[in-house]
């Protein structure tokens, strides 16, 4: 190997590493090995400058400090989004773009990043410009601060086009912000005043070295050029990620506005559980002949929106800290506050989220603390008014053990909330999982409630949920006078649920992530719980939707013996354990896994895809010697052309594809 070649090998590794540690979350090697790399590096670029390459790994500490940003044109216009505030503003949007639209489309719902938003733009797989939005016109050049964010690459990997921008948000997340707040206040400066101001300062600094120091991050989120992969906002982006890109994993596919309002609502909730800042949801047209069909505003684009999760405060003062232990032995701290009214209702409770929040925000008891309201969810605490804090007060310890069963709490790598590992005695949690199964959109038994069930769990009738299908009058009319009619219409009720649908079972059995809509998924790729039961780890990752942190916890669900008891035990009492619809018009096409791209006669690309997956196909997107065949059409990416024909597979048309399943 010759020098050129070694630093060329250098640089393709470490911006591999790169990329595993900082965008995929799991690096490879020890920040040791990959130092000992990067020197080596630094010291053969030294020695021969003239292999010099602004897009080297060794530049991402910052170069030179700059006089002043140049002021450059956009390619494409940098437009900003409408906003809305309820779900009925959103329903008037659905409609309006009903009326725009003669055939159906999907929605994309992302999350509103709250940062700074950026434009890059890439030639030959390079970085070679980014751009802040400006007057949306013209934007500054802050290219070399924004080659010190180490998510960001500069070099790409696959199958991307020639040239293309793609635009997204830098942020600064809640860890990275703390810890600058942290030295400033060590250092005798006030603290900066939130996270999106601090990136936004950060980017403005001349130089680059100092920038390199903030621990910045960036989500990609918009494609924009003439080549793009496909026709679809949300495969080009799933494309994006393969060629390097931060692209976020809480992006989903919408079929309706409802499923966009419960996407809406499941942030709305857990959006204080994120390492960084969100203000809201943004929804777009997935289908990009559609978004261009629509057009744009003079401001916006028509083909996409984004709704803002409410806020209103106040100050009052927190009296206690209480911590409530819900149904899979989470534990929330909770704020218990002097009542105080805010948006239209008396609050005396707010959120706390977790033992970090409490800590960032050093609140303790006695202090009086901002409190804030966002659509349906509980208050939460923003701040804590300092100037009014008691000189003697102490800083709040956080508890080491279940406040319900006195068990030692545990809190897994990566989880921002602590745990109780008992699940088997612990009252809040059983108490909490009999609700849920019992809940409308599980298991429907609207004939129990929640006294019902406290009643029966501290009588000792019902221990684990299939105590509910051996309940007989008998038992129940023990405890109330005249109770035949309370007592008829519980047995009747849980009769009645033995026939609700497998997802639902599946739901109201409460595995952890396993939530709504990611049961229909499941039922819908394993259409018995055996299968779901033996599936292993790959075979739930390559479900679309399903991610490793759902897998593992299906996984866990499925390895415990008590679990699997219980599920012998409810299908012994007649529930629906497995799916009877058939969801395949044909299985031609199972095993077989189909790369589409190009341009059709007869069907568009999306719904090509959609009969592959009606008859047991799979679509995949980029070309890998596992693919069956290529579906191609017209103008077919040259790059994936010859890569399937370097590795032999072959390509059928769209009149062979049809013939192939009639
Ligand atoms: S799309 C033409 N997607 O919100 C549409 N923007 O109020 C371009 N933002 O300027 C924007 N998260 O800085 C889009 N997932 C997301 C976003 C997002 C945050 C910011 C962006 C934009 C502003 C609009």
């Amino acid at each position: 190997m010759n020098i050129k070649q070694r630093i060329d090998y250098l640089r393709k590794i470490l911006h591999e590493h790169n990329h595993t540690y900082y965008v995929l979350d799991s690096p490879t090697i020890s920040d040791f090995e990959f130092d000992k790399l990067m020197e080596e590096l630094i010291v053969l670029e030294d020695s021969f400058p003239n292999y010099f390459d602004i897009n080297s790994p060794t530049q991402r500490v910052g170069g030179g400090v700059l006089d002043s940003f140049k002021s450059v044109k956009h390619k494409y216009r940098m437009l900003s989004l409408g906003n809305t505030y309820s779900s009925s503003d959103l329903r008037d949007f659905d409609k309006r773009l009903n009326k725009l639209s003669d055939q159906y489309f999907e929605y994309v719902c992302e999350l509103k990043y709250d940062g700074v938003s950026i434009s890059l733009t890439y030639e030959n797989g390079e970085l070679i410009q980014a751009l802040t939005r400006g007057d949306g016109e013209k934007g500054d050049d802050i290219t070399d601060n924004v080659r010190t964010i180490k998510s960001i690459p500069l070099k790409l990997k696959g199958d991307f086009p020639d040239y293309f921008e793609i635009r997204g948000e830098i942020f600064l997340p809640l860890k990275g912000f703390e810890l600058i707040n942290k030295e400033r206040v060590e250092n005798g400066h006030e603290p900066y005043a939130n996270p999106r101001n601090t990136a936004s300062g950060s980017l403005k600094l001349l130089d680059p070295k100092e920038v390199a120091k903030r621990k910045l991050d960036c989500y990609l989120y918009y494609l924009l050029g003439d080549n793009l992969p496909t026709n679809s906002h949300y495969d080009n982006l799933q494309e994006a990620r393969l060629w390097g890109f931060k692209i976020p994993k809480e992006i989903i596919k919408c079929q309706n506005i409802d499923q966009v309002l419960a996407y809406i609502n499941n942030w709305d909730k857990k959006r204080h559980d994120l390492p960084f800042e969100i203000d809201g949801i943004v929804i777009k047209v997935n289908d990009l002949d559609l978004q261009s069909e629509m057009g744009f505003t003079a401001k916006s684009p028509r083909w996409a929106i984004s709704y803002k999760f409410q806020s209103e405060q106040a100050l009052t003062v927190l009296n206690k800290i209480t911590y409530q232990v819900g149904r899979t032995g989470a534990v929330t701290p909770v704020a218990n506050l002097e009542p105080i009214k805010l948006a239209g209702t008396i609050v005396k409770r707010a959120s706390l989220h977790n033992a970090d929040q409490i800590a960032r925000l050093d609140v303790r008891e006695g202090d009086k603390v901002f409190i804030e309201k966002g659509g349906e969810i509980i208050p939460k605490v923003l701040a804590v008014d300092f100037n009014s804090r008691d000189l003697f007060s102490h800083p709040t310890i956080y508890i080491t053990h279940c406040p319900a069963c006195s068990t030692a709490l545990v809190r897994n790598k990566g989880d921002a909330k602590h745990y109780c590992p008992n699940s088997i005695t612990c009252p809040p949690q059983i108490k909490g999982k009999f609700e849920h199964f019992i809940s409308r959109k599980a298991m429907n038994i609207d004939s129990i409630g929640g006294e019902t069930i406290d009643l029966l769990v501290k009588e000792g009738l019902i221990i684990d949920v299939s105590d509910l299908y051996t309940l007989t009058h008998q038992d129940l009319l023990s405890f109330k006078k005249n109770g035949e009619k309370w007592a008829d219409n519980i047995i009747k009720g849980v009769k009645l649920s033995t026939s609700v649908p497998f997802e639902r079972v599946l739901f109201a059995l409460g595995i952890r992530y396993v939530g709504e809509t990611v049961s229909k998924v499941l039922v819908q790729a394993f259409d018995t719980i055996e299968k779901l039961a033996n599936a292993k780890f790959e075979e739930l990752i390559a479900v679309e939707e399903i991610g490793e942190k759902i897998a593992n916890s299906v996984l866990l669900y499925f390895s415990i013996k008590s679990n699997l008891q219980l599920i012998a035990q409810l299908k012994n009492f007649g529930l629906q354990f497995s799916s009877n619809r058939s969801l395949l018009i044909s299985r031609k096409l199972f095993g077989v896994k189909i790369v589409v791209s190009g341009v059709f006669v007869k069907y568009s690309r999306e719904e090509l895809k959609g009969i592959i997956e009606d008859h047991g196909g799979k679509c995949v997107t980029s070309i890998s010697k596992n693919i069956t065949f290529v579906l191609s059409g017209k103008n077919m990416g040259p790059s994936k052309k010859k890569k399937a024909e370097e590795l032999g597979i072959p390509f059928i048309t769209e009149d062979q594809l049809l013939e192939k399943i009639n």
